[in-house]
């Protein structure tokens, strides 16, 4: 693309047929982490979006939603704080349980890492069934944060994980 256009961040996003498993179609987001005016274009993008939101803390989801959630809080000069698998946090935790397609998942949060009222953005990279972020959003009530928006890089919109996300703001820079 020429220089005067903007960056297309679907352009960088790369289907891969067939994993994890038969029939899925992945949406791949390293081409676009890659790319170096493309990662800074969504990252602007994101934060653009939250600019004078009043967000205090943005809160980031283990593995893929850390790679987004921290250059985001950066931009919008906030703490981050991870939400990590089971057994990864080093203090006291609160932690709550959810369903994958097979079996289920612990996430947890350290206990103090939000204080009541405060304004939380919760990030990840996509949004596919909603499971994850529920869980996201779960552990963030329990320590009576206030959850001001829900940001993603990429949206399966045919999934509809949104339905579990009613009454929210819930932002995507791709839809699909
Ligand atoms: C992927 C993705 C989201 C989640 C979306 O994470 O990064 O967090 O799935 O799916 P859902 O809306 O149906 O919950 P994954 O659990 O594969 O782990 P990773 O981030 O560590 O790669
Ligand atoms: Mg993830």
């Amino acid at each position: 693309s020429s220089p005067s256009e903007p960056i297309r961040l679907e352009d960088r996003i790369r289907d891969i047929q067939d994993f994890p498993q038969k029939g899925v179609l992945f949406k791949d987001i390293t081409p676009l982490l890659q790319d170096a005016a493309a990662f800074r274009a969504a990252m602007d993008r994101m934060a653009a979006h939250y600019a004078g939101a009043g967000i205090e803390v943005v809160v980031g989801v283990e593995s893929r939603g850390f790679i987004f959630g921290a250059p985001l809080a950066y931009l919008l000069n906030c703490g981050f704080v991870p939400v990590r698998k089971f057994g990864k946090l080093p203090s006291e935790t609160v932690s709550v349980e959810y369903a994958l397609e097979y079996g289920t998942n612990i996430v947890e949060v350290h206990k103090d890492a939000i204080k009541p009222g405060q304004r939380v953005l919760i990030v990840d990279d996509l949004l596919a069934t909603g499971g994850t972020v529920s869980a996201a959003m779960e552990l963030v009530e329990k320590l009576g944060g206030h959850i001001a928006g829900i940001a993603f890089l990429v949206e399966l919109s045919f999934l509809k994980g949104r339905e579990h996300l009613k009454g929210h703001d819930v932002f995507a820079l791709i839809k699909y």
